[in-house]
């Protein structure tokens, strides 16, 4: 690794003006010295999970999906709750790295920004600790009500969130240069 961690953002919600790719943004700004974040924009690129075309020939998007993750220092995923579940687009993406593994050991931020998120923020923990990722108490956030957290600019406007987010960041950064074997 660099002196900087290499991350894998990828955000849940793919409209354009999404608060999660805001906070995915803002986040960015807020360690620039140890994190280089890249924003995973290809989750609409790939096909509907399918175990028939998981083969050596597989679709373009999902090699370079999965080559992204593995090539990546840690990921960080921020995503909203839809229908009281994990948002399709999103889970159709894990779904296509279960049997090829990239999420095992990989150091993985989870912040659930939604309305309420309670359900997708469970959800989605138990499909990352299914695939091994290494998510950890400290490396996992819930984040209610966002719209009211999150301007349309992209600045986080609540001090408890960020906070929080500084929290998560340090433990993230921790995870990923001292944790990789525990
Ligand atoms: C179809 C739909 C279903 C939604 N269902 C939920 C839900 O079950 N729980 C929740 O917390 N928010 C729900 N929301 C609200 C989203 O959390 C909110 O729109 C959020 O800002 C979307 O994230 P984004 O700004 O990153 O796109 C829903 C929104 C949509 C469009």
């Amino acid at each position: 690794m660099d002196n900087k961690a290499n991350i894998l953002a990828i955000s849940g919600s793919t409209r354009s003006s999404s608060s999660n790719l805001n906070l995915i943004k803002a986040i960015a700004g807020l360690r620039p010295e140890a994190f280089t974040i890249t924003i995973y924009e290809g989750l609409s690129d790939l096909p509907h999970f399918n175990p028939d075309m998981d083969t050596a020939n597989l679709h373009p998007a999902v090699a370079e999906f999965r080559k992204r993750i593995s090539q990546s220092d840690g990921v960080l995923i921020c995503t909203p709750e839809y229908a009281m579940g994990v948002p399709g687009t999103l889970k159709n993406a894990i779904d296509w790295t279960v049997s090829s593994m990239e999420f095992s050991k990989k150091p993985t931020a989870l912040i659930t920004a939604s309305l309420s998120g309670n359900m997708a923020h469970q959800s989605l923990s138990g499909t990352l600790q299914v695939i091994e990722a290494k998510v950890t108490d400290e490396t996992h956030l819930l984040v209610p009500f966002v719209k009211t957290k999150i301007s349309d600019a992209g600045e986080i406007t609540d001090m408890k969130t960020l906070d929080e987010i500084e929290k998560l960041l340090t433990a993230f950064e921790y995870l990923i240069r001292n944790g990789k074997d525990q």
